[in-house]
């Protein structure tokens, strides 16, 4: 009917344009007019309502829009966590330094308050630090080591187990192949020369097998210097932006530069269980400031404490 009338009416307007006919069909073209329009102005005020609605009613509506602002949030505020310097918690994220040696950066690892916990509980109990003398197996002073540290026990309290089940998720061995953990402080001057973390000799070995991993916290940023670096790696770290930043001891390879709440994992075996040479590291001196750090070594066995 609606089809038949519009052909009707559309034919003799393009046909002939008489005036008859147009006089004749001006009072209800009119009326469809003004009922067309009404009937946009209907739509138009429904949409505009639908509009409103759509997005508090509709789950999908409701979650695109979520996702759509969440995104970019998310990733500003990766960056952000990159450039900011108050030491708090920012994003985790991870970064692959090197295949040889296999050491990875889990960016904000620790919290400012557990950085500052760990020191806590650490600095009453601090002591020159110690090397181990291959020749006995025992541990003696050096100079190749001037930091002083304490070692705290395996699951001591609360946060310490909260941290050590971290390092368990983060590293995929058990918390029992872990020692306790060591909390370290150097002063001004203080460095650790480049040493292996693994054994070479039988007694050392005998609790919980060779040393594995190495998980190294740093508990705060270092003004100048206190990086850690390893001297055997083919590369150096001139391709990152902030290599003048490094100190010339750090130039020598690739090198990681404290900033609290960062921490370092690197492997002193290769996965096929040999031992990795280029796992080498050591503390660079610290220039300006002063730096704490925290290791967890972790074993190929179970570490009885
Ligand atoms: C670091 O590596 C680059 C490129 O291989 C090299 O040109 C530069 O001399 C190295 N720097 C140091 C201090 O070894």
């Amino acid at each position: 009917m609606a089809g038949r009338a519009a052909g009707r009416g559309g034919r003799p307007l393009l046909g002939g344009g008489g005036g008859g006919g147009g006089g004749r069909r001006g009072k209800p073209s009119k009326a469809i007019l003004a009922a067309l329009l009404l009937a946009s102005v209907a739509l138009l005020l429904l949409l505009a309502l639908g509009a409103l609605s759509l997005p508090a009613g509709s789950d999908g509506a409701g979650s695109g829009a979520a996702l759509s602002l969440h995104r970019p949030r998310f990733r500003r505020s990766a960056s952000q966590s990159r450039l900011e310097k108050t030491g708090e918690k920012g994003e985790p994220w991870t970064e692959v330094l090197s295949w040889e040696p296999r050491a990875f950066m889990y960016h904000n690892f620790l919290s400012k308050e557990e950085c500052e916990y760990l020191i806590s509980l650490a600095k009453p109990h601090m002591k020159k630090s110690t090397v181990v003398d291959s020749a006995t197996g025992g541990s003696k002073d050096s100079r190749v080591r001037t930091s002083s540290g304490t070692f705290l026990r395996r699951g001591q309290d609360k946060i310490v187990r909260a941290i050590e089940k971290r390092i368990s998720d983060f590293t995929f061995i058990p918390v029992e192949n872990g020692e306790g953990l060591q909390v370290l402080h150097y002063e001004v001057g203080q460095k650790y020369e480049p040493h292996f973390d693994y054994f070479h000799d039988d007694f050392n070995t005998k609790n919980g097998g060779q040393r594995i991993a190495t998980l190294l916290m740093y508990l705060s940023d270092v003004e100048e210097g206190g990086e850690t670096v390893f001297p055997s790696a083919k590369v150096n770290s001139s391709s990152i932006p902030n290599y003048d930043e490094l100190s010339e001891c750090a130039k020598r390879g690739i090198s990681v530069k404290p900033k609290m709440g960062d921490a370092l994992l690197f492997w002193s075996m290769r996965p096929d269980g040999t031992l990795d040479p280029t796992s080498l590291h050591g503390g660079c001196a610290v220039i300006k400031g002063d730096k704490w750090s925290s290791t967890k070594w972790i074993r190929v066995h179970e570490y009885k404490v």
